[in-house]
């Protein structure tokens, strides 16, 4: 036989042997049950049993809806672990039995090789908490997320999907080589603080094939992500792909390489944007680049915000000490539901460096005038065809 073709099969059977040893660990044998009040003893249960298991382990949730107060799913684990979830986790509501406040209901910690898997649904019934008003930031703050990553190694989390989470619906904290493949976020347009993924301090993140539906940010990247790569995501409704906000907070690591590629947003507040508060904290974001971007009635669809201030309410509005560099928007498409097509408001303290503008033909389609762009302490390159031509409006105020 071929060298060669002894290698292929060794390494297929050696696949298949992973896969066939892999010990599964069924919640159901465990004690948890769809009909029960609260299945986290036995889950938990199940986790400890499967992480502790010196080979490839998997639990699994099969089909059935098990009501869960809290999963606190730590490692490490001995070896690579799977997550099957076929049937559905269902939280509490807010003050309903079982509720624990606090920022975390589903939450793996410290695994390595962590793979999620399955048809299943993390339902958040985050209904009641949207809406309300948290200024304050505590109230916000002390409901849970529904799916937290916190220090995750060489995972991938594929095919199941997050719904109506409580907050964020997934929050990814320190982790490293960790991709959402074929992902499912579902939330109506109403439930504000809702984003879909936040990276933050996180490195080699990747986001593929992935459907997310949400009332905020489709994806948001906080400070200390670097080489995050987004491809095929389709986001709508909600409020677009967004670096940042950045600046709010002393000692923000820099975000580098941010690559976005292939994805289509629908009627999402935003587009792609880049948001950093005004008189910030110092930081910086470099090697960014979105290309090949789909825009379906979108407001603002390319956007660099160095005055982001949603409630309008930042008290000495000086200039963002957040720079930004190293920027590129191309073969950017579609329709804008607002006039201004694209608007690059950058810091009059660190104007921003280095921005190619390539190949965006986008149309408006309401009466308020030709389609517009608008720049600021910023003088793009300026690349292919253009529409609306580069920075053609006067500067607002
Ligand atoms: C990243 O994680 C995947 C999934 O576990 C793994 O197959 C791959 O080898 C990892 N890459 C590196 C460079 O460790
Ligand atoms: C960035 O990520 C890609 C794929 O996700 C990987 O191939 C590459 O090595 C990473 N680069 C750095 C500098 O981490
Ligand atoms: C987007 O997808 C098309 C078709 O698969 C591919 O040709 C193109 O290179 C992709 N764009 C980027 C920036 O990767
Ligand atoms: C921006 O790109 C230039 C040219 O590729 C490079 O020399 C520079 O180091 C980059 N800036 C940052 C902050 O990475």
């Amino acid at each position: 036989m071929d060298l060669n073709i002894n290698i292929v099969l060794i390494a297929f059977f050696g696949m298949l042997a992973s896969h066939a040893t892999a010990e599964v660990f069924d919640v159901t044998k465990n004690g948890a049950a769809p009909g029960s009040p609260d299945n986290a003893e036995a889950l938990l249960k199940t986790w400890k049993a499967a992480c502790a298991s010196p080979t490839a382990s998997k639990v699994v949730v099969p089909k059935g809806v098990f009501k869960v107060s809290a999963a606190p799913l730590v490692g490490p684990c001995k070896a690579p672990i799977e997550f099957n979830l076929e049937g559905t986790l269902q939280a509490p509501q807010v003050g309903g039995p079982g509720y624990k406040s606090g920022d975390t209901w589903v939450n793996f910690d410290n695994v390595d090789f962590l793979t999620v898997s399955g048809k299943g649904i993390f339902d958040g019934q985050g209904q009641s908490t949207w809406g309300k008003k948290c200024d304050a930031q505590e109230y916000c703050g002390n409901v849970p997320m529904n799916l937290r990553f916190n220090f995750v190694k060489n995972s991938i989390v594929q095919d199941v999907t997050t719904k109506d989470s409580k907050q964020f619906h997934v929050n990814v904290l320190g982790c490293n080589n960790l991709t959402f493949q074929n992902f499912h976020v579902i939330a109506p347009k109403e439930s504000l603080n809702t984003d879909g993924i936040h990276v933050g301090r996180s490195s080699g993140i990747k986001i593929i094939d992935t459907i997310i539906e949400t009332g905020d940010d489709c994806i948001s990247i906080g400070d200390g992500t670097k080489n995050i790569t987004i491809t095929k995501v389709t986001c709508g409704p909600g409020h677009g792909i967004s670096v940042g906000s950045l600046g709010k907070y002393p000692n923000e690591e820099p975000v580098v390489g941010v690559f976005v590629t292939n994805c289509t947003m629908k009627n999402t507040m935003n587009g792609v944007r880049i948001k950093t508060w005004p008189d910030s904290k110092p930081g910086s974001a470099t090697d960014m680049h979105f290309e090949d971007i789909i825009m379906e009635n979108v407001g603002n669809p390319v956007l660099i915000d160095q005055e982001y201030c949603p409630a309008a309410n930042c008290k000495n509005p000086g200039p963002s000490k957040v720079k930004i560099s190293n920027v590129s928007f191309k073969k950017i498409r579609g329709t804008s539901s607002t006039p201004l097509g694209w608007k690059l408001l950058c810091s009059l303290k660190l104007p921003c460096e280095n921005v190619v503008v390539s190949d965006i033909d986008l149309k408006y389609t309401g009466s308020e005038g030709p389609i517009q762009s608008e720049c600021k302490n910023v003088n793009p390159t300026a690349e292919g065809t253009l529409n609306p031509k580069p920075c053609s409006t006067p500067l607002s105020s």
